[in-house]
């Protein structure tokens, strides 16, 4: 049996500058994709797998996200009084709860790596998910559900993988694959964005891991990697070798939602999805696209 993962780490101080200028007063991940910021589709997939604490790694300027997991009491207050019911029993079931949340200010831009390792004292000694919100995975079982299934099993890291085109290597961490059992694969390496012509592979990591705590060992001595960045793959990499890692092909869709064009893809795909909108969205792009 191995000891259980029971804490999500979410980096959310990023500065958005590809969504200048709304980033300028709105966290990037609290930009909706239909009516449900980016940050709460991630906290929902990681309930669903069974994250029963979140660590938020913040930045300067980004309160808006501790707020948005409080209670906004005014309004819950309206709601009731108006006998918006629906609504508000929405809200009381997004929020995560009492006691559950944790935010961690990194004080600096150094990078992925050091944004994880800023919520060292709050992981603790056992094994964690790290989740970045920008990567909204549409999937029948959540993506690090899938993730925490394998890890049950094998025990070790846990990476999401998938592949990607091989020019596009260099905007992600990747993939020396060793022996590959369906869609698990043994990690040999990893390298941080590599160029197209030296990527080890086309698998790429998502925005979805399991890690063992020993990660912060080598995150400790902030070393900077590509980029001139403290980076996660690196501290990793490190791992490789005296602890099992695995990269799981991951069944559902990801939608890169720190690129425009992946954030409007996920937009249409999700209303595409939706009940109350499907129809209508369906017709609207049909003129659109005829104009
Ligand atoms: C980060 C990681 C990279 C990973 C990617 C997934 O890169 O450093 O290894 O493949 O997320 O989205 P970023 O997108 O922050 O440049």
């Amino acid at each position: 049996m191995h000891q259980q993962v029971r804490k999500a780490v979410l980096p959310v101080a990023g500065l958005g500058t590809r969504f200048l200028p709304v980033t300028k007063t709105v966290p990037k991940e609290l930009l909706p994709v239909i009516d449900t910021p980016l940050v709460q589709y991630a906290i929902d997939e990681a309930q669903e797998a069974g994250i029963e604490e979140f660590i938020f790694v913040n930045g300067r300027g980004k309160n808006a996200i501790d707020d948005y997991f409080d209670h906004a009491f005014e309004l819950e207050t309206l709601l009731k009084e108006r006998g918006k019911s629906d609504e508000w029993s929405l809200l009381q079931r997004l929020n995560p709860g009492p006691g559950k949340t944790a935010f961690v200010r990194q004080q600096e831009p150094k990078g992925l790596g050091h944004a994880v390792w800023c919520a060292k004292d709050y992981v603790g000694k056992e094994p964690f998910a790290v989740i970045l919100p920008d990567d909204l995975v549409d999937a029948d079982q959540g993506c690090l559900s899938q993730l925490i299934e394998v890890y049950n099993r094998t025990g070790g890291n846990v990476v999401a993988v998938e592949n990607v085109p091989r020019e596009h290597t260099n905007r992600y961490g990747v993939l020396d694959i060793g022996t590959t059992d369906g869609a698990l694969v043994e990690v040999k390496g990893l390298v941080e964005k590599p160029d197209p012509s030296e990527a080890p592979s086309t698998l790429s990591i998502i925005g979805r891991y399991i890690l063992l705590p020993e990660v912060f060992g080598h995150l400790d001595r902030h070393e900077k990697g590509a980029g001139g960045e403290i980076q996660l793959t690196d501290a990793m990499a490190k791992m490789i070798g005296s602890q099992l890692f695995h990269g799981l092909e991951f069944d559902g869709t990801r939608y890169d939602c720190g690129s425009k064009l992946g954030f409007l893809e996920a937009n249409l795909a999700m209303a595409l999805k939706r009940p109350e909108l499907s129809d209508d969205v369906r017709k609207m792009m049909v003129t659109l696209l005829n104009e």
